[in-house]
């Protein structure tokens, strides 16, 4: 079974899909994560984001691996742990505008697709193309969003929580200015897959997004029995 998560940053797509791959027994891919890793390849190597063609050819000849499970998803670059490196402001940023290269994601999709397609039991994979491009044939796909203001709101406390500073001002100005360029990229933008099932977490709480969630799978896997 492969479930597809998309949406904009903060709409709760990385916490729902841990929770809906631990419930169910599912592999679970960041695929976020593995934009990062490149990202981060591209700064540390000191190639500009307008060099296309050298983004593309380090990121291709970049080993970027995801491993562990829901709990403890851990993403290496060329064999060495960026888990944590991976998390910040400027490597978003980062993401976000290597995400615009279509060599880069061509890879980033082949590589989604293989572990997708050898996970025994299934993959929960969440981003901003799954439903529309990396799996369009999901069994169940989902667009999780929320208003910018609830969003920015919900990543400032996590932030603030892990010890990160920043104001509340600045992580919305960084989800917005994120979100603009994932929705106006010409390759893939960011857009609401076609059947899927639209859930606005603005006003919700955590656990009544995962019931309508698991609902709406149960609903598919009894009319595809
Ligand atoms: O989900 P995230 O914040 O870790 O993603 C970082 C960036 O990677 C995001 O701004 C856009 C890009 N991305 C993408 O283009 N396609 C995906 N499937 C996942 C992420």
């Amino acid at each position: 079974m492969i479930i597809a998560i998309d949406g904009p940053s903060g709409a709760g797509k990385s916490t729902l899909g841990k929770m809906l791959a631990r419930e169910l027994d599912l592999l679970y891919l960041d695929t976020g994560a593995m934009y990062r890793a490149g990202a981060l390849a591209v700064l540390r190597a000191g190639i500009s984001f307008e060099d296309e063609v050298g983004v593309a050819d380090l990121i291709k000849s970049s080993a970027i691996e995801l491993t562990g499970n829901a709990e403890n998803q851990k993403v290496s670059l060329d064999g060495n742990d960026v888990t944590t490196e991976i998390r910040t402001l400027v490597v978003a940023q980062a993401a976000s505008r290597v995400s615009t290269n279509s060599a880069v994601r061509r890879r980033m999709v082949e590589l989604q697709r293989q572990m997708g397609e050898r996970a025994e039991r299934g993959c929960v994979l969440e981003g901003r193309d799954i439903g529309t491009v990396v799996f369009p044939n999901a069994d169940v796909k989902f667009f999780l969003t929320a208003e910018p203001s609830a969003r920015a709101r919900r990543r400032f406390e996590e932030d603030k929580a892990k010890g990160r500073e920043s104001t509340y001002e600045q992580t919305l100005a960084e989800i917005n200015e994120r979100d603009e360029r994932d929705v106006a990229r010409d390759d893939s933008p960011l857009q609401i897959p076609e059947g899927a099932e639209v859930i606005d977490t603005s006003e919700l709480d955590l656990d009544e997004v995962f019931e309508q969630m698991l609902a709406v799978i149960r609903e598919r896997r009894s009319a595809a029995a």
